[in-house]
């Protein structure tokens, strides 16, 4: 708990029906679909039977996740992908400065969507804010856990969770971040609405994300089946397909892409 923190907790709910959920130590369960979430180490898990089937799209990621989470958070890991994107000026510090500056204004909740090792919510949680990460990947996630308690770091919520299927009620959050994942997601503007979905009109929103180009990070990801290269038109038309708004982006290097947009009131 995050003492001092008066920012009211956000409840999870069932990600498939989002229906309130009964909690005891061990699980959280939803009458509706009686369906049972288990909590391991402390973290909520509400895709236990999708990761479990080594066919789904969920399992392979989770895979790959889970094996960089060891050395995901190192100087060397974060540098070197940087260097490899020509991204000359980011670094793990900037990219956290920049989710941080677009959430300033925030008192409340943030969603940090495929936090990983909770890279930002860690940096981003104070007393005036609460972060709430989700991840696919179990490894990310116990060790993010381990980061937070070596810092003594409170007010940060650790979930594993498809971005597909958010464990929130509507309209909860008053700022999103969502860094170096948008291009792994198959299906953008399912992932958008589905975002936006849990996020207050004129909510903020934060990304990091990589632009098609002809850099080796590119060239290597293309390969990728799992790895979407965008256009930056393309871009844009999900964002407002979706329903956002004042996209403002800047670029560092040919493919890496930070921009910030808002839920759209109307939406
Ligand atoms: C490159 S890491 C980014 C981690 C962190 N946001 C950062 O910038 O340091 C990508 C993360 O996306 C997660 N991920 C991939 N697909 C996902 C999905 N469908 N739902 C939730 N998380 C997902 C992976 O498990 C992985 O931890």
């Amino acid at each position: 708990m995050n003492e001092g923190n008066l920012t009211k907790l956000i409840p999870f709910v069932c990600p498939d029906c989002k229906n309130s959920l009964r909690s005891d130590n061990l699980s959280l369960h939803c009458d509706k679909c009686d369906r049972t979430y288990p909590i391991v180490d402390e973290i909520p898990d509400f895709i236990l039977g999708d990761s479990q089937n080594k066919s789904t799209p969920i399992f392979k990621m989770a895979k790959k996740a889970d094996l960089l989470s060891s050395f995901y958070e190192s100087k060397y890991w974060y540098k070197l992908s940087l260097k490899l994107a020509c991204a000359r000026k980011s670094s793990l510090e900037s990219l956290a400065n920049f989710h941080a500056e677009t959430l300033k204004t925030i008192n409340g909740s943030v969603l940090d969507v495929a936090c990983g090792t909770a890279t930002y919510s860690r940096r981003i949680a104070s007393s005036s804010k609460n972060v709430y990460g989700i991840d696919i990947s179990m490894g990310m996630l116990k060790k993010g856990k381990s980061y937070i308690k070596q810092g003594h770091i409170s007010g940060v919520y650790l979930s594993r969770a498809s971005v597909e299927k958010l464990p929130f009620d509507n309209a909860v959050f008053d700022g999103v971040i969502c860094s170096g994942s948008l291009h792994l997601f198959p299906d953008t503007v399912l992932v958008l609405r589905e975002i936006g979905r849990t996020m207050k009109p004129g909510a903020p929103l934060s990304v990091q994300t990589f632009i098609e180009g002809n850099t080796i990070v590119n060239r290597m990801l293309k390969k990728q089946p799992w790895v979407h290269n965008f256009k930056l038109a393309e871009l844009q038309q999900c964002l407002t397909e979706a329903g956002f708004e004042e996209f403002e982006y800047k670029f560092d290097g040919p493919i890496v892409i930070t921009f910030s947009v808002k839920k759209a009131a109307s939406n």
